[in-house]
């Protein structure tokens, strides 16, 4: 065995968890410990544990009997070392961040994460001065430089199954359903999984819908005495306009103008309520400050979402008179075991980054290409997307077996 240039790494787990992570775990520590000789740091919560010190020995029997289980052993949080909020307030947690990494005598950080947490990486490696790497985990499989991300192939295998089963409601009761899949700003995953589950319809982010479109495909499906469709939805799906809007608003907030949020706390009695949101405004200008703060606190970084599909149900049955009904999805699609694709992607993932770990090469992501495990320079990858191309086979294909997407 070559001297190993890495003597010890720190290992996180940050943004929403995805099916993989604990098999990318258990692979680095494996190859790490018994091949090269590193000890492993495990740093719990993601940025949120490194910037509060919260460790675990990553030994061979802490990664054991875990290449099979969902979700991460580590615990993971969307939080940045940069913009991290403390008692409240928002604050640049990099020195406490780094001090973890001094305090633990960590070469290298290893991240395991998407787009936003190789983001967080790099600039804390250029702001903080530390050596960092990273690996490509969402079910969205938008990062770019990697062929693809681990966990996306389970999550199409769990969208899918789903698809084919409302197939059998949508029949039997002559619906329409609208099936909404996740995958943040990318279609890849309503995609695939569309195609794969006989999807009527699919809406993706990357082609704003038409509405009319929609309705006329539908109104043609049943003069063919088809009277049911499955639309699968992207949840980041819109139409033109909302798109327009979207662009707007973001433009907005970049300019530092905040979202018009109705003041919290204001309204009628609980009791005096008329809508269901107005009652919980009342209750809450009912709670003690110190309690509002904390909810207000949650609020502002994890606004809960409506669910996409509802609206789409909603304006498609006003124009169809064909009965909607919606299945959101959600966290079902990050659940569970690892598909066995995703197993053998993240041992190999995982088996690279040792190694090159060993070989003290450091500012990379782990990235699959064309079927190898490839280190990509961190700043060749950073801040960029990577959205389903309009030119995709996958689309063509679509549309060649006469699928809707909308436009
Ligand atoms: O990035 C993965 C993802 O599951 C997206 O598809 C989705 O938009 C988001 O995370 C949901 O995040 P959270 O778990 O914080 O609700």
């Amino acid at each position: 065995m070559a001297r190993s240039k890495t003597r010890c790494i720190g290992l996180l787990t940050a943004g929403g968890d995805c099916p993989g992570l604990n098999a990318v775990i258990r692979a680095i520590a494996k190859v790490a410990i018994h091949e090269h000789g590193i000890r492993v740091v495990g740093i719990q919560d993601g940025f949120r544990g490194l910037v509060e010190n919260r460790t675990i020995p990553l030994d061979d029997e802490a990664v054991s009997g875990i290449l099979t289980r969902g979700g991460t052993i580590l615990g993971a949080s969307r939080d940045k070392p940069h913009s991290m909020s403390v008692k409240g307030e928002l604050r640049d947690m990099t020195d406490a961040a780094v001090e973890t990494v001094r305090d633990h005598k960590i070469d290298c950080l290893v991240c395991l994460g998407g787009g936003g947490t190789a983001k967080n990486a790099y600039r804390l490696a250029q702001k903080g001065g530390i050596e960092v790497m990273t690996l490509p985990k969402t079910i969205d499989n938008d990062v770019f430089g990697t062929d693809v991300t681990f966990g996306f192939v389970t999550a199409v295998g769990i969208a899918t199954d789903a698809i084919v089963r409302l197939h059998t409601t949508a029949t039997s009761h002559h619906r329409m359903i609208i099936c909404e899949i996740m995958g943040h700003r990318a279609g890849w995953l309503a995609l695939q999984s569309g195609l794969a589950g006989g999807a009527d319809v699919i809406l993706l982010p990357e082609i704003p819908y038409d509405l009319q479109r929609i309705a006329e495909y539908m109104f043609a499906r049943r003069k063919q005495g088809k009277r049911f469709s499955i639309i699968a939805a992207a949840e980041g799906a819109k139409t033109l306009a909302e798109a327009v809007e979207a662009q707007k608003a973001k433009k907005a907030e970049k300019n530092g103008k905040k979202p018009d949020k109705k003041a919290a706390g204001k309204g009628a009695r609980p009791e005096e309520a008329a809508t269901e949101a107005e009652a919980v405004d009342a209750i809450r200008a009912d709670l003690p400050l110190k309690v509002r703060k904390l909810h207000e606190e949650v609020m502002a970084y994890h606004a809960v979402q409506e669910p996409m599909a509802t609206r789409l149900a909603r304006h498609l049955q006003e124009l169809t008179g064909v009965e909607a009904r919606v299945t959101s999805l959600g966290h079902v699609q990050r659940g569970g075991i690892p598909s066995s694709f995703d197993r053998a992607l993240c041992t190999q993932l995982g088996a690279k980054a040792a190694d090159l770990l060993a070989q003290g090469k450091y500012g990379v992501m782990v990235a699959y290409r064309n079927g190898v495990c490839v280190p990509v320079r961190l700043e060749d990858v950073v801040g960029r997307r990577k959205p389903v191309p309009l030119d995709h086979p996958m689309l063509e294909c679509a549309r060649k077996v006469g699928t809707c997407l909308g436009d």
